[in-house]
């Protein structure tokens, strides 16, 4: 008979069959420890990671581990009823350490996307951050809360609190900043992701998640023939170095219109300027809306109908269409990331916000609160 830890680790180590994912996780491994082999229990810097399991009442399931709070596998149920796991993630916190610069599920912080040459100035004062990805700083430096062991609390079946401290002037911000990030799978067939931080010092926060989708389910290849629709006339073209010029244009006319459902395939190697620049999408778009009543964006996978749609209260949405996925590491199911087989959907303020005024401010003051909530919600 298996025990919960090697029903687990089948579940994440046998190649999938390429239609019929039928994975899930056992009940038994829910809500109690996983041993010591399971892949997901592993002590960093004296603290103790795990994985959890959210379930509404629809048998949908979300699994996520508190080594930088990243959402590793999401369970969600296709025009057929079968369950498909909609996240690519990783089988074990090693394989994330491994895979460290692709993010995977992370939650981003304390600066999520590019910082230009790792520098900023606040209040009169320079700020230097390590050039994760030359020569910008990207997603929070060397260590950011991606490569972090959060603190976690479920506080019900359907309900993940994470919550982490950021010392002054880790990673070069200023400011001991308290977060807490609540993961909440709703009855509706929607993760919540619900962020708070405060701060001592003067500082800047920019808080994402980092979860790759590809709603065929992963390992069923690329997600070219995924339809997307973004509510933004406006996006933000970049530099060579994906930093915002700091110009706001409109998406009419470029490959970056998805005002109406697009495939992803369908320009993303044009002949354009910004393409090129990114290698494909990897650029912010300026929502046109936000909040919780109407979707900013919405995504369906061609193969199995499902249909994501993401609501947030943030100005912008950075699309990645996977363009440095190359294969380099093998995911929970055995298959390879290749070359854009997921998508990320970065609800955020926008890159580099610290060095451009004229973007939304991402500064936080002692006394206030950096709230912001961002929903994957999904259909058939
Ligand atoms: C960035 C990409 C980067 C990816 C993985 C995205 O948020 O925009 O340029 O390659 O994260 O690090």
């Amino acid at each position: 008979m298996l025990t919960a830890g090697a029903a687990m680790l089948v579940a994440f180590s046998q190649p999938a069959n390429k239609t019929t994912i039928t994975t899930s996780i056992k009940d038994s491994v829910i809500y109690g420890k996983l041993p010591a082999d399971s892949g997901f229990e592993k002590t960093i810097k004296g603290k103790q990671t795990h994985l959890f399991v959210l379930k509404n009442k629809n048998g949908m399931e979300a699994a996520i581990t508190n080594y930088g709070g990243r959402l590793v596998s999401l369970l969600v149920p296709d025009r057929a009823g079968k369950m498909i796991d909609v996240v690519v993630g990783c089988g074990s916190i090693d394989g994330y350490i491994k895979a460290g610069s692709s993010y995977y599920g992370a939650t981003i912080g304390r600066y999520g996307n590019r910082i230009a040459k790792g520098h900023f100035t606040l209040d009169g004062k320079d700020y230097s951050m390590f050039l994760s990805n030359r020569p910008n700083s990207l997603h929070g430096g060397k260590e950011g809360f991606d490569r972090k062991v959060w603190d976690a609390k479920k506080i019900d079946n359907q309900t993940l609190e994470l919550t982490y401290v950021s010392k002054d002037m880790e990673e070069g911000y200023p400011g001991t900043l308290s977060v807490k990030v609540v993961y909440k799978l709703t009855n509706n067939n929607a993760v919540k992701i619900s962020y708070q931080a405060t701060t001592d010092k003067t500082t800047v926060v920019n808080l994402t998640n980092h979860s790759y989708f590809n709603l065929n389910g992963e390992g069923n290849g690329t997600i070219l023939n995924h339809t997307v629709q973004i509510d933004a006339d406006n996006y933000t073209p970049v530099d060579g170095t994906l930093i915002p010029t700091g110009k706001i244009e409109p998406v009419k006319g470029t490959p970056f219109d998805f005002t109406t459902a697009t495939t992803i395939g369908a320009h993303i190697n044009d002949a354009n300027e910004q393409i090129k620049k990114g290698g494909g999408y990897d650029h912010n778009f300026v929502l046109n809306k936000h909040g919780f009543t109407t979707p900013v964006a919405t995504v369906k996978g061609d193969k199995t109908g499902i249909v994501m749609k993401v609501y947030t209260e943030e100005p912008g949405l950075q699309f990645y269409s996977g363009n440095f996925m190359g294969g380099a590491n093998t995911m929970k199911y055995g298959d390879r990331d290749g070359h854009r087989t997921a998508f990320a959907m970065e609800t955020q303020h926008f890159p580099d916000s610290p060095n451009q005024p004229q973007f939304p401010t991402t500064t936080l003051k002692p006394g206030q609160t950096y709230r912001t909530q961002t929903m994957y919600k999904f259909e058939k």
